[in-house]
């Protein structure tokens, strides 16, 4: 079987996998990193979004050998519930989950637009986070907490 290393939240590791093994199952059950569901196992709903070496990918659609090398991060290497990130703190914020099973996902997804478009209207954070999907919410709170975030993220550069 194929030996791949990867760092993830910070944490290198070396293991045996199959090569059909998905990297989002090499995350939850070999790894234990829960916090990364899986929502569709068909790269539709963006749940199990992740960053890998900085872009985010949705890590049921890659293979855990195709991440050999990589730096992951997933949203448990974020923040914590004592210091959360502030994309983190304003989903929390603005009430943006109901069940909380896209919110890993929606919270990489919206770290991920912030980079090319730090102060986003409504339209492209809609837009941004199309590839990700929320059964519960009707999307409203999710746009304003991805507007909150920017904002507090924008702030927190102006004043380091
Ligand atoms: S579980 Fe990966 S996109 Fe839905
Ligand atoms: S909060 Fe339930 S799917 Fe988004």
């Amino acid at each position: 079987m194929p030996r791949i290393t990867v760092t993830v939240d910070g944490v290198g590791y070396e293991e045996e996998v199959e090569p059909r093994l998905l990297l989002v199952h090499l995350l939850r059950e070999r790894l234990g990193k829960t916090g990364t569901p899986v929502g569709c196992d068909t790269s539709n709903c963006g749940a199990c979004t992740v960053m890998l070496d900085g872009k985010t990918v949705k890590s049921c659609s890659v293979l855990a050998v195709q991440a050999d090398g990589c730096d992951i991060v997933t949203i448990e290497g974020l923040g914590s519930p004592g210091s959360m990130h502030p994309m983190q703190r304003a989903f929390h914020e603005e009430h943006a989950l109901q069940c909380g099973y896209c919110t890993p996902g929606m919270v990489m997804a919206a770290i991920d637009l912030l980079r090319d478009t730090p102060d986003p209207s409504e339209e492209a954070i809609r837009e941004g986070l199309e590839g990700n999907l929320c059964r519960c919410t009707g999307y409203c709170n999710i746009v304003r907490a991805v507007r909150r975030g920017a904002q507090e993220m924008g702030q927190a550069v102006k004043s380091s």
